[in-house]
Order: structure tokens, then C-alpha cells, then sequence
């Protein structure tokens, strides 16, 4: 079954093997976006957008940056106007704030859909194009043009957007996330700054923090995974183990928050090489059905395709386990996998992410499981292919 959608996989993992994807220069730590920005000054900029939401502008979380750009003389644009999963209007509106203001960089500072929306306004903006002509895997289209400098301040630690080559944008009106896939799309320098998450409440620290571990699990099990990414994977499931909590119980913890800072960028960078799975592909039709927030989408499904996963990759669940320090030295593999499922359903109640989709209604199944498959079959390397009874069965285990 699937033997196509196998084998497509498999190329597309050959030449993400072969490709080199950017990476952006990353500052870490306190008042490290704060570094950045005098990094951007020292590159002579005149003028910049900053691209962000309105919650952002109202806590007054960019006023220190704004106020380092202005001292220097920079011109200053803040287009704040993004909302959670940006839908192409956003975009659109975007592009023609850049076109009126016509600034020489862009930073994007805010969760993934501020960072999200910047990176396909300026695809838009560069190609002059609809976003909706973007979406796909860039390797399937024309040569793109490159965008303006580009600079990126996460103020979530969950998407690890600042270092990957998607942007997920929505189609409003059909009611789906799309993906644009483009490393023209990477920002040139990053700053994982924890000062700007101390004041992230527990709803939004948990399922973001939820979203980065996916990264790092669906990355880790996907049978594209090469050493590079396990590695990533291993260290970012490990520190969001042991971070996510204590992040979650205080807020001001500096330390716990730029652990998970980083975990989430090194997740990102590990599932931008080799994809995620049946959890995003399914968080994603949730998200854009019926709004469910991105991270807690994942956080509650995660648990559910792990089990249904299990039996293709339970060495690599056990594997991830053990760097998760669950189960003792003499536990098997099957117990170790069971032991890491059962932790992740811990980390959920603890957090009170509960195990089903309120919203979920059982005659949208269809709708849901025909985008789940064409999002994830032949472009995920998911360990065990999820036929339409296993799906539907699957998605009766998340109804409320
Ligand atoms: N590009 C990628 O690789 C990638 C990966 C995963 C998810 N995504 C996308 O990213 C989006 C979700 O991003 P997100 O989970 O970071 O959430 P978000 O950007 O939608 O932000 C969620 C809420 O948190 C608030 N917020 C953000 N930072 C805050 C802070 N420091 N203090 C107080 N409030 C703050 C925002 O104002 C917003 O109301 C989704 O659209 C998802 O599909 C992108
Ligand atoms: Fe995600």
C-alpha cells in the first residue's frame, strides 16, 4: 500500500540529503534580540519594517528595539496587523506596506505567524506574486528572486520558524494552512532572546512548547531522518523534557525559557531537513477548520499517532525515552516506547491540555482525513501509513 507515495518520499529525501539549506546566525540569551538589532544597525540600514502582532506592540515588548533603531536615525515602520495563522489578506497587506514604505530590511518579531506572515510577505513582495502562487515545495516552481534582508526575534519557543525554510499561511476562505516551502524564505541572523518570553502566560507557553517537541519526535521517527537531524532531535527532546515544565510552573524562569528557546530552533532545524508527520498533518486541518491553536492541535494528537506509530519505530521511541530519562536501565524497548507515549500524556494533563478536540464534529472525518492524506502522503516520511479506517478510528479517539 502506498508503495508511490513511498517511493516520492524517498526521493525528495535524497535530495534534501543533498541540498544545503541556510542557516541563520543565531544570538542566545538575555537581551541577545537587543544584540541583534545593533547588529542590523551596524550594517547600515536606513530604513526598517518591523513586522509583528498587536498584543506584541500592546505589552510593549518591541519598544526597546524601536527605540535602538530611532536613537541611530532609522527610519521605522511597525506593520503589527498579524493574526494567529495569517491568512493571504495579511500577506497581501503586508506587501503593499513594504511597497508604500520601501524598507532596505525586515524583522519579524513575534510568534510563528509573525514570522510566518514576514517571511511570505517578503516572497510575495520579491516575486511580485500572490501568495497562494508560493505554496508547495519551492522545488517545483520558477527560480524565485530573493527577498530583502531579512532578520527574525521569536517571542514564542515553539515553532522554530526563525530557522526553518515553511511558512505556513491560510486560505481563509477553504479553510486551509498551506506551507510555503523556500530556503529563500531563512532569515540571515536570529536572536533566542528569553527576556521576551518571561511574560508568555502558561496557555500559550504550553502548547508552543508542545509544537517544538513534535518537531523534534516527528523528525526523530521519520524514515528520512539522517544523522544530522537525530542529533538535534535527541538533544531538543531531552531539554524540552526537562525544561517545558518548569517554564510552564514560572514564567520568569530565564533559565528554563531560553533552554526551551533553543530546543525549539534546534527542533526546527531538525524537521526543516526531514519534515514532520501524521501530527502536524492532522494539527494543520484542525488549525484551519475549525482555529485550534497550532501547538495544542499537536499536543493533543501527538499521543494518538504515537500509539498507532509504534509499532514502525519503537526503537526510536525508546530511544528518545532514554534522553527523556524514562524507565529504568533494564526496560525494553516496547516498555520504553509505551514509558515515552505515557510521558508525553503526563506533560499534556500536567499542563491541562486535555485529550480531545472540543471542536472536532464527526461529519467534517471525511474532509479531514482527504487533506491529511494529501498533505502527508508523498511528502512526509511517516513510519506507518494511516489507512482510511485507521484515520477514521484515529480521529473517533478525539472526539469530546
Ligand atoms: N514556519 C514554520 O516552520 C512553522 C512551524 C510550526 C508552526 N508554524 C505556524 O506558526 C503559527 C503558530 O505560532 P505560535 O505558536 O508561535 O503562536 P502565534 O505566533 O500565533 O502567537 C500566539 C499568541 O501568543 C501571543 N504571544 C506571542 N509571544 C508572546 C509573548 N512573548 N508574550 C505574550 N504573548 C505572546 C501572540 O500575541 C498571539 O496572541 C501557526 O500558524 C503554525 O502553523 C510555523
Ligand atoms: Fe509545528
Amino acid at each position: 500500500m502506498y508503495v508511490l507515495s513511498r517511493i516520492w518520499v524517498s526521493v525528495l529525501g535524497l535530495v534534501g540529503r543533498v541540498l544545503r539549506f541556510p542557516k541563520p546566525f543565531s544570538f542566545v540569551g538575555p537581551d541577545a534580540s537587543l544584540s541583534l538589532v545593533r547588529e542590523i544597525i551596524g550594517l547600515g540600514v536606513k530604513r526598517v519594517m518591523v513586522i509583528t502582532d498587536g498584543q506584541l506592540v500592546q505589552l510593549g515588548i518591541i519598544n526597546p528595539h524601536i527605540g535602538l533603531l530611532k536613537d541611530a536615525g532609522i527610519a521605522v515602520e511597525v506593520f503589527s496587523e498579524i493574526e494567529p495563522d495569517p491568512g493571504y489578506e495579511t500577506v497581501l497587506e503586508g506587501v503593499e506596506r513594504i511597497k508604500d514604505f520601501k524598507p532596505d530590511a525586515v524583522i519579524a518579531v513575534g510568534g510563528g505567524s509573525s514570522i510566518d506572515a514576514a517571511k511570505a510577505i517578503l516572497l510575495s513582495h520579491a516575486n511580485d506574486c500572490h501568495p497562494s502562487k508560493l505554496t508547495g515545495i519551492w522545488l517545483y516552481s520558477w527560480p524565485r528572486k530573493r527577498c530583502l534582508p531579512f532578520f527574525a526575534i521569536p517571542t514564542t519557543a515553539g515553532t522554530g520558524a526563525e530557522v526553518t525554510i515553511a511558512a505556513v499561511v491560510s486560505d481563509k476562505e477553504a479553510q486551509i494552512k498551506h506551507a510555503i516551502i523556500d530556503p529563500k524564505t531563512v532569515p540571515a541572523m536570529v536572536a533566542l532572546d528569553p527576556r521576551l518570553m518571561v511574560g508568555l502566560p502558561p496557555f500559550i507557553t504550553a502548547p508552543t512548547g508542545m509544537d517544538a517537541l513534535t518537531h523534534a519526535v516527528e523528525a526523530y521517527i521519520s524514515t528520512l531522518a539522517m544523522a544530522e537531524t537525530d542529533e538535534l532531535a535527541r538533544m531538543a527532546t531531552a531539554s524540552i523534557m526537562r525544561n517545558l515544565l518548569k517554564a510552564y510552573a514560572d514564567g520568569q524562569d530565564l533559565e528554563a525559557r531560553e533552554r526551551m528557546a533553543v530546543a525549539a530552533s534546534m527542533a526546527g532545524l531538525a524537521f526543516t531537513r526531514v519534515g514532520v508527520g501524521y501530527v502536524h498533518a492532522i494539527a494543520h486541518q484542525l488549525g484551519g477548520l475549525y482555529h485550534v491553536p497550532h501547538g495544542l492541535a499537536n499536543a493533543i494528537v501527538m499521543p494518538y499517532v504515537l500509539e498507532f506509530s509504534k509499532p514502525n519505530c519503537t526503537r526510536r521511541l525508546a530511544e528518545l525515552a532514554r534522553v527523556s530519562g524514562v524507565g529504568g536501565s533494564g526496560a525494553s524497548d516496547a516498555e520504553l516506547a509505551d514509558g515515552f507515549i505515557a510521558r508525553i500524556r503526563k506533560l499534556n494533563a500536567d499542563m491541562q491540555i486535555p485529550e480531545s478536540v472540543k471542536e472536532l464534529r464527526r461529519e467534517d472525518f471525511d474532509k479531514i482525513i482527504d487533506r491529511v492524506f494529501a498533505e502527508a502522503h508523498g511528502t512526509y516520511g511517516v513510519p506507518r501509513y494511516l489507512g482510511r479506517a485507521d484515520a477514521t478510528a484515529l480521529l473517533e479517539k478525539l472526539l469530546p
